[in-house]
């Protein structure tokens, strides 16, 4: 076995973590979920979702049956919302074209719907044993640092460069030790900031340490702005209750319940009376929230209208009142949950 892998096994038993509560399992779906919760989600955030997860969807067949709108409810608040689309996606694949079981094939397993590479190569390790590298963002950094690679990680040259270095990497046994062996060094020694290079295994042949370069590697992705949207969500109240609707299914918060949304130069007024035939009394708006995501921020003005007069029937489907209560427990991004609580406050 070479020498990189082999200490990386050694340390892993030693001082690497054996506790987390998707480890010390085999079955593929355990280990499926956390992997697709941990793509965009630290450890310490998901621990508190994913027992919750698990004891409402223990099966492949459990979550494949339920709906959308209750998957949705499970993961809110975690983001990304896609992951939890495509998980329940392929739950249904799994049943129809799988015979309920979760596939051991490599090239199946990428197949379904939110497993890349990466992810495939670490459910292929840690369930079935399979010698397949992962190749996430913390072990692209202990690669780039220990082999000195210059060059942003993103680009496709580096980046089939890394595969092709991980794969060389790989031991012929103990996958799941060194699979997790790779996350546990990325997450504990080999950090983004003020890395432990003297309690690292590999500091004797890394060359990063030894060419101290530790500090400029891996490149920095070139900087572009982001772009950034101003909206306003409309908060109709009336007594205890919030008007959600349901957001299409694609797209940012594809398939979430949220605030009506409108451009800040819009008449909030003439928009209640014409789309919900509501007549409305505009209060002042709520301070502004702003959400980061990977492509542009969001800039939200939540502006809370008190409901005077409603005609018998809302206009439009996919519009419910829900008390502020139930409203919170729902299927909601993280922001609509904020401004539901700041409402409380009142
Ligand atoms: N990040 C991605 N997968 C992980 C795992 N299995 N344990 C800890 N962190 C992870
Ligand atoms: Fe990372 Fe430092 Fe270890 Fe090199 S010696 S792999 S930079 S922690």
């Amino acid at each position: 076995m070479n020498d990189f892998s082999n200490r990386l096994i050694t340390w892993q038993k030693q001082f690497g973590r054996h506790d987390l509560p998707w480890q010390n399992t085999t079955d593929p779906y355990a280990i499926w979920v956390s992997e697709i919760m941990l793509q965009q989600t630290q450890v310490s955030a998901v621990i508190a979702y994913y027992s919750k997860f698990m004891t409402r969807f223990p099966t492949i067949s459990t979550l494949a049956n339920a709906t959308q709108d209750e998957v949705l409810q499970h993961w809110s608040g975690l983001g990304y919302y896609s992951r939890a689309r495509n998980l329940h996606h392929a739950a249904q694949t799994i049943m129809d074209e799988h015979s309920s079981e979760f596939p051991q094939d490599f090239v199946a397993i990428q197949t379904l719907p939110g497993i890349g590479r990466s992810t495939a190569a670490a459910i292929a390790s840690f369930a079935f044993n399979q010698v397949q590298t992962i190749l996430d963002g913390n072990v692209k950094r202990v690669l780039t640092r220990h082999f000195a690679i210059a060059g942003w990680p993103g680009t496709p040259k580096i980046e089939k460069q890394l595969w092709a270095l991980a794969e060389s990497l790989l031991p012929e046994t103990e996958m799941v030790a060194y699979t997790q062996g790779l996350m546990d060094l990325g997450a504990t020694l080999c950090t983004r900031s003020k890395p432990k290079c003297g309690s690292c295994p590999l500091n004797s042949s890394c060359e990063a340490y030894k060419q101290n370069l530790v500090s400029k590697l891996p490149t920095l992705k070139p900087r572009k702005t982001i772009p950034e949207k101003q909206i306003t969500m409309l908060i109709l109240m009336h007594g205890n209750e919030v008007l959600l609707e349901k957001r299409p299914p694609t797209g940012i918060w594809g398939g979430l319940w949220s605030f009506p949304e409108t451009e800040a130069t819009d008449d909030f007024a003439a928009i209640s009376h014409n789309k919900f035939g509501m007549s409305v009394q505009i209060s002042r708006p709520l301070p502004i929230l702003s959400h980061i995501f990977t492509h542009f921020k969001l800039h939200i003005q939540p502006q809370p209208l008190q409901v005077l007069k409603q005609s018998t029937q809302a206009k439009e489907s996919g519009h419910v009142w829900l008390s502020i209560e139930d409203a919170v427990g729902a299927a909601i991004p993280a922001p609509v949950r904020k401004i539901l609580l700041s409402l409380t406050q009142n």
